[in-house]
């Protein structure tokens, strides 16, 4: 196994927030909504997530150093667990178990639907993260996962949604994610200067 200090950096940094969260939430420490205040908590930590995941390959072009690219599968499954952890908690707190709300509750959160759509798609790259998808699905593979950026716009659009009139917190996370989008357009992509001394790899072609 290659990187394993940062693989083991990468999982402690990804795991402890939601554990501190539900620390504070059995404290008492998250105010008179605790529920509520665990949905935006685990919301917020899944798009930072995938901006953390969208991050490891212009980083990786950078400064030529494979060990992003191998961090970047548990990043991208840590922001699927975040989500799952986020649709629980709403779930669990906003709809209470209560499955006849579900039809009010998406006429009155038709944001809800957005959520899902992204979360149908970060099923689909989880699916598929392994190495044996890799190979069977060959060249169709790259292209399944640029599906990331389809979500990272339905994630986007789902926050736009709910903070609707205070702008501030979504267009920092919205103009992070255009500029990774832009690092990807390969005529830019092409720009991004070498830092480090090693040779370019393959980002594809990393083991995972
Ligand atoms: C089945 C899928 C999903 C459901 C049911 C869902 C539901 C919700 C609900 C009920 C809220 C709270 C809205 C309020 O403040 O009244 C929320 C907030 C949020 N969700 Fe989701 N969501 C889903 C998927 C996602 C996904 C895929 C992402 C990101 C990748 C995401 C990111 C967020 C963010 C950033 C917030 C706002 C947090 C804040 O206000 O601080 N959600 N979601």
């Amino acid at each position: 196994m290659r990187y394993p200090l940062f693989r083991f950096a990468a999982f402690l940094l990804a795991c402890v927030w939601p554990l501190y969260w539900l620390a504070q939430a059995v404290l008492d420490a998250l105010g008179p909504d605790p529920g509520k205040v665990l949905v935006d908590r685990m919301g917020q930590g899944a798009l930072v997530m995938l901006l953390v995941t969208l991050c490891m390959t212009p980083l990786q072009k950078l400064t030529g150093w494979s060990g992003w690219i191998v961090v970047r599968r548990q990043l991208g499954l840590w922001c699927f667990a975040y989500v799952l952890m986020h649709l629980c908690a709403y779930l669990f707190f906003i709809l209470g178990l209560d499955w006849g709300q579900l039809g009010v509750e998406l006429r009155k959160r038709p944001y809800i639907i957005v959520g899902s759509l992204a979360l149908v798609g970060l099923l689909a790259l989880a699916v598929t993260s392994n190495r044996y998808s890799q190979r069977r699905l060959g060249a169709r593979w790259k292209k399944l996962h640029q599906l990331v950026y389809v979500i990272l716009g339905l994630g986007l659009l789902h926050f736009l949604w709910i903070v609707r009139a205070d702008l501030k917190e979504w267009t920092v996370y919205a103009v992070i994610g255009g500029l990774l989008m832009l690092l990807r357009v390969p005529s830019i992509e092409k720009r991004i200067p070498r830092l480090g001394g090693r040779k370019r790899v393959s980002v594809t072609k990393v083991s995972n």
